[in-house]
């Protein structure tokens, strides 16, 4: 499989990518400019369908058949939100795209909101993404100035499009969409019950669209190339390039681009550079902090795409690739992040309110030598209750790391319980 097609990072190694003269150089804008002229609105969302492109934030649900849902002659105004609240531990690329390729965003915000009638549209971004920000709100300048975006999108469309940004107060909760809508009307961000879904009652009770920053930065290559074209790259069931971050004790972490289908092992061997010297791979969280690890063994035969992770019993998430190697201390691993979701629930369910902190607790005095007789079983028995019984899968995405960890390295828990 070639690794060399770059669809969102194709500019980042240029110099002042995020501005606007940057991005118009390598043909910026065309594809939107020409969007309007060429296609009628229900054929963009067709383009998008065809490409397979599947939503990016971590549900991986395909964004062309999300836009399909949205009413028909509903009267209301038509919102799009786009998710740049990026909470998940491990998760950092959504950030570089704002601060490296805002335009590129702009664009495919453009391209979506004409599909979808949008006039109003927000970005949602975590708060302290303090200088993510400051390139976002100096590219939507920017494009106000140019009369790209405003009551008449390219001065010459006749089409109306404002975008805000909404900067968020750090919840990670509120990167779940419902509570995002809560969070941008000035509500406390909690998630609400679905159905109904955001693209019938989304934000001020209109039909809504939340999508994630890399889907919509995607749009314009998609609309510019086609569908067919983007559905050529990657797997059968899982179109396209992918970002993924990966962090932990490999040479070169960061941010990068393949080919959905990118083998793992490939990936951290050639684009990462291996190891650091001195570490051995233990094991790799693949997608974000809630998607079950993979022991070492298992790393050699993944591929990076929806299907071979869901066959592995993980998931692709939101490309999240987190690598431990063999000085790892798993049960003070599962801790940290067991933290990290007790202190984020909302708290408006009782299985995942009592659930996250009855976990946090019995792992901290496993970790901390206190264990007792019995506490792997009543951790297993306490996340089976918490899945599948909440508003919000932020509950699942707490149980099924401890479950993970629980399943593949259960002799280092039993050890430090025994002393
Ligand atoms: C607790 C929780 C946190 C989430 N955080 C994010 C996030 O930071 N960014 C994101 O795009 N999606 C996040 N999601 C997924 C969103 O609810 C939603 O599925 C996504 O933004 C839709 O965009 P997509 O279809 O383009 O992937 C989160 C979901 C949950 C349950
Ligand atoms: S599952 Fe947790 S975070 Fe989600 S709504 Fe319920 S209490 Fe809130």
């Amino acid at each position: 499989m070639a690794d060399t097609v770059k669809i969102l990072t194709a500019d980042w190694g240029r110099k002042d990518s995020h501005l606007l003269a940057t991005y118009l150089e390598s043909g910026g804008y065309e594809t939107a400019r020409e969007v309007f002229s060429k296609y009628k609105p229900e054929d963009v969302t067709a383009q998008v369908k065809a490409s397979g492109l599947r939503g990016r934030g971590g549900a991986g649900f395909p964004t062309g058949l999300k836009w399909s849902f949205l009413p028909k002659d509903h009267g209301k105004p038509v919102y799009l939100c786009c998710n740049a609240d990026e909470g998940e531990p491990g998760t950092f690329k959504d950030r570089y795209i704002l601060e490296l390729s805002p335009h590129m965003l702009i664009e495919g915000m453009i391209i979506a909101s004409y599909a979808i009638g949008c006039h109003e549209a927000y970005i949602y971004v975590r708060g302290e993404f303090v200088f993510p920000i400051e390139r976002l709100q100096g590219a939507i300048d920017e494009a106000y100035a140019a009369g790209i975006l405003g009551p008449d999108v390219f001065g010459n469309t006749g089409f109306a499009l404002d975008i805000i940004v909404h900067s968020g107060a750090g919840a990670y909760v509120c990167g779940e969409e419902t509570a995002l809508i809560e969070s941008i009307e000035g509500k406390k961000g909690q998630p609400r019950l679905k159905p109904p879904f955001p693209a019938v009652v989304g934000l001020f009770g209109c039909p809504t669209i939340v999508n994630n920053v890399e889907s919509l930065a995607t749009v314009p290559w998609i609309l510019k190339n086609g569908g067919e074209a983007y559905a050529k790259l990657g797997t059968e069931k899982s179109k396209g390039t992918k970002l993924f971050s990966i962090s932990g004790p490999v040479n070169k972490p960061g941010v990068y681009e393949v080919e959905l289908g990118f083998p793992l092992k490939r990936f951290i061997d050639e684009l990462c550079g291996g190891m650091k010297a001195g570490s051995k791979l233990k094991a790799v969280i693949p997608g974000g902090s809630s998607t079950p690890i993979l022991t070492a063994e298992e790393v050699e035969t993944l591929n990076l795409d929806y299907e071979c992770c869901q066959a592995a019993g993980t998931m692709l998430g939101s490309g999240a690739i987190i690598v431990m190697d063999d000085k790892t201390d798993m049960v003070d691993a599962i801790t940290t992040l067991a933290h990290f979701y007790a202190h984020e629930s909302c708290g408006q369910c009782t299985p995942c309110r009592w659930g996250t902190d009855w976990c946090y607790k019995i792992l901290k005095r496993i970790n901390e030598g206190k264990g007792q007789p019995g506490d792997i079983e009543t951790l297993l028995e306490v996340t089976a209750n918490m899945m599948g019984t909440t508003v919000c899968p932020l509950s699942d995405a707490a149980a099924m790391p401890i479950q993970g960890f629980l399943k593949k390295f259960r002799p280092e828990f039993e050890a430090r319980i025994k002393g």
